[in-house]
């Protein structure tokens, strides 16, 4: 895979640049241009060499999204006059982005001299704009992409002590990482929804807390010792929050949180690693400002070891702290993360190193 340091003679030449600008809006404005703000470095570069930019980005699922809220963030962001900068349109508008349709693709090249992905966190989707391009253009991987495998391979062939901290919601994502990491880590660290259908699964009551219930072989997984459970949960209980052992749930109960005492429990174990990898909040954050996620966080913040974190409600709620300058790693992915962690490569990433021109 080349890097765009090794680009050479783009003055005048028209640069198609693949970004994520697929942020959060609400209302129609930005929440958190995390992943604007991380592609101004190769956009600046390629500025400076007097390359002609044309930026490519999806928002949204389906194309119907306009792109007008990210244009205006992005200029107001990074201070280039609009006539500096081209856009091209949310490219999932083109049925052809997500077939990966050859017709589409030769089009989209057309427009470019040189391509250059800098989207590592949509470099999991086969989409023309993704893996196609590379095979009609010398192709350059972006400083974002490069920055995201460099950090993000620590944790396939890991400094020890080694720490794995897993939490979200979305367990068929998840359980390929557990199972990964089991081996690689000395320790994983379970919270989130995740936890739940592990408490099940040991036979605790969960009551009507949020669980996946699909077979996921977790009975096998439990035996293994380097698996941390918390020891106790924050349970919804009749409108009142309750902290409580994880064997005492009831019926009507909903776990919402990991609880005080499981907080102190992984403390140690974040004092003593060189590496921590962190996907996932701990909690429902939404429901009750960030609890045991925001806390855990500080701990990281504060400890000697290098903190790679990722996932798209994790980052979000670190930007929402301000917190990002205290990790050593935040990756702008949120799958697309979660695929490289378990096959340390990407499709856009493949085609990039396959590109022969
Ligand atoms: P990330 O985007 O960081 O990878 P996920 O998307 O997998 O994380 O999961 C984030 C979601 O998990 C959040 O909406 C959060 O509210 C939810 N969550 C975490 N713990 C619980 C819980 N105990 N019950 C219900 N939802 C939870
Ligand atoms: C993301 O937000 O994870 C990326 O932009 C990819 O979006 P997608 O899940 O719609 O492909
Ligand atoms: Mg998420």
């Amino acid at each position: 895979m080349k890097s765009i340091k090794q680009v050479k003679n783009i003055k005048g030449k028209v640069v198609l640049v693949r970004v994520d600008f697929n942020v959060p809006i609400k209302d129609g404005k930005i929440e958190d241009p995390f992943r604007i703000k991380k592609a101004l470095p190769t956009i600046d570069f390629l500025h400076k060499k007097g390359a002609k930019i044309i930026l490519i980005t999806h928002l949204g699922k389906d194309g119907s999204a306009s792109l007008e809220p990210v244009i205006k963030s992005f200029f107001k962001i990074s201070k280039y006059k609009k006539s500096e900068i081209s856009f091209f349109e949310n490219v999932r508008k083109f049925p052809g982005e997500e077939k990966n349709d050859p017709t589409f693709t030769r089009k989209l090249a057309s427009l470019g001299d040189v391509y250059v992905n800098d989207a590592f966190s949509v470099s999991h989707r086969a989409h023309a704009s993704v893996v196609g391009i590379p095979k009609y253009l010398p192709s350059y991987a972006g400083f974002q992409l490069e920055a995201e495998i460099k950090n993000l391979s620590k944790a396939l062939n890991p400094k020890h002590p080694f720490l794995f901290i897993l939490g979200g919601a979305k367990f068929s994502t998840k359980m390929p990482l557990i199972k990964k990491y089991l081996k690689l880590a000395d320790y994983c660290f379970i919270g989130g929804a995740l936890l739940n259908d592990f408490l099940k699964a040991k036979g605790y009551e969960v009551g009507k807390s949020l669980i996946d219930n699909s077979n996921y072989g977790i009975e096998k997984i439990l035996k293994n010792k380097k698996l941390i459970l918390p020891v106790d949960v924050v349970v919804k209980s009749s409108g009142k929050l309750i902290n409580k052992g994880v064997t005492e749930v009831l019926k009507d109960e909903i776990i919402l949180d990991i609880g005080s005492e499981s907080i102190k429990m992984i403390e140690p174990y974040i004092k003593k690693s060189k590496l921590i990898l962190w996907n996932g909040p701990l909690g429902k954050y939404e429901a009750g400002g960030g609890g045991a996620t925001k806390k855990v966080l500080k701990f990281v913040a504060k400890s000697k070891a290098e903190s790679i974190i990722g996932g798209g409600d994790t980052v979000e709620l670190i930007s929402e702290m301000k917190m990002e300058k205290d990790f050593s790693f935040v990756s702008t992915g949120g799958g697309a993360t979660l695929d490289f962690l378990a096959n340390g490569t990407l499709p856009g990433i493949k085609a990039l190193e396959n590109s022969k021109k």
